[in-house]
């Protein structure tokens, strides 16, 4: 196979991470874009203008997804996607997530500058939502584009605020009835960049992985409700606190998870008391829990586990406990396309780029396209392999060599005979 290399702009890439990582930053300095809130506008107006200066024709779906795109010669052939999310986790890094797009727009803007046009369409995407920051659900950006969300669930969400996932997209001009428009039906391969988020490229001294598979996960939220009373004269004997119920629980899936052993991991990431008052008794706590665990029937045995530890403690106090499963289906284990993995092995050998297969700890968008479309997931190493944490950080250096294995993958897969197979 004769590779296509493509020359990527390192500067222009350098300042489009730095000037992006600045959008949404508060007065102390936290990260967070939350999907529809002003800052994610801000992030998407402003990708949606470099993505124009790259010459790609842009475009916002129904669910507020951007896409940037240059024309392949066959109109009707399936497309080539590539990129990831401009959202993220509350005081998180500039990396994770935008670093895909950013890395996609290089790649792409490279293809576009070379002047040569693919036979299939190219597409650059800017996913609106992943990580599940503002509301409870994570992937929204995919889900919509694979017709996964059912139209009772924007009015279902809401956030911390009390606005509701509805009203959140009226804002910013998006109407949730419109949003099965946003389904695709004509995607050839995605191939997704992103962090590591981990330590092992960084330890092995090599530039890119190759992700072969993504771990289970499983995202519960628990509600224990208890009874709201006063805090100086109800007996310690005649409490029903939720907060104690809950404390319960949480020590006991920290428990379950370490017993387990690795690679099995298991977090309470938020709480929230009701009323959350100095002198009263809280009446309902509720609380997330993100489980992970790289085999399907692992990862549901561990999942049983905490929800009847959760049950136990309940009834042991005297509190009733509710346990909301979120998108149990977007949340499998699953493997990357071996095809383009080896096309991605490949390409960086082409371009001497070290590279090593690697699962995946981290959710990614690729977890869900890959039950619907070919896809594969190339890995930058993470400094200290820190991510969702303000120290978040991969030199320029360690970026370019994996943008351009991505720019040879897309041309080869916008220009190959045939593309692999589809999942279903
Ligand atoms: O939570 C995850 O693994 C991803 O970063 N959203
Ligand atoms: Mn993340
Ligand atoms: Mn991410």
């Amino acid at each position: 196979m004769a590779w296509r290399h493509f020359d990527i702009d390192a500067d222009q890439l350098l300042g489009r991470i730095e000037a992006l990582g600045e959008v949404g930053r508060d007065d102390t300095g936290a990260l967070f874009r939350g999907v529809y809130d002003q800052s994610w506008l801000a992030a998407r107006d402003q990708l949606e203008q470099w993505m124009n200066e790259l010459g790609l024709q842009t475009r916002i779906d129904a669910v507020g997804n951007l896409f940037g795109r240059v024309d392949g010669t066959d109109d009707g052939a399936p497309v080539i996607l590539t990129g990831s999310h401009i959202d993220t986790v509350r005081n998180g890094g500039k990396y994770d997530g935008a670093l895909g797009v950013h890395a996609a727009m290089s790649a792409v803007g490279a293809i576009a500058a070379a002047g040569a046009a693919p036979r299939r369409s190219i597409e650059v995407v800017a996913l609106c939502e992943e990580e599940g920051s503002r509301f409870t659900s994570p992937l929204w950006g995919t889900q919509a584009m694979l017709g996964l969300i059912e139209p009772d669930v924007p009015a279902s969400l809401v956030d911390v605020d009390g606005v509701s996932m509805t009203d959140a997209m009226r804002a910013v001009g998006l109407d949730p009835l419109r949003i099965p428009e946003a389904r695709r039906a004509d995607l050839g391969a995605f191939v997704e960049l992103h962090i590591e988020q981990g330590g092992i490229l960084e330890h092995e001294q090599v530039a890119a992985g190759v992700v072969t598979a993504i771990t289970g996960q499983r995202h519960l939220v628990v509600t224990v409700l208890g009874k709201q009373n006063h805090a100086g004269s109800t007996p310690m004997d005649m409490r029903a606190d939720a907060l104690r119920g809950a404390a319960q629980m949480i020590v006991d899936i920290e428990r379950i998870a370490r017993e387990r052993g690795r690679p099995a991991v298991a977090t309470v990431g938020r709480l929230n008391l009701t009323p959350g008052s100095r002198n009263v008794i809280p009446g309902e706590v509720q609380f997330t829990v993100d489980i992970r665990f790289p085999d399907p029937d692992g990862l549901a045995s561990l999942q049983r586990e905490i929800e009847s530890a959760a049950r136990a403690a309940a009834a042991d106090r005297g509190l009733d406990v509710k346990i909301d499963d979120v998108i149990q289906s977007a949340q499998t284990p699953v493997e990357m396309n071996s095809e383009i993995q080896e096309l991605i092995t490949a390409a960086a050998a082409e371009l001497q780029v070290s590279s090593i297969p690697i699962v995946s700890g981290a959710g990614h968008d690729s977890q869900l396209f890959a039950q619907h479309v070919p896809t594969a997931m190339i890995f930058t190493p993470s400094r200290d392999g820190i991510s969702h944490s303000p120290k978040e950080y991969t030199p320029i250096e360690q970026i370019v060599p994996p943008v351009r294995v991505l720019a040879s993958v897309l041309w080869e897969l916008a220009t190959a005979e045939s593309l692999p197979a589809s999942p279903r």
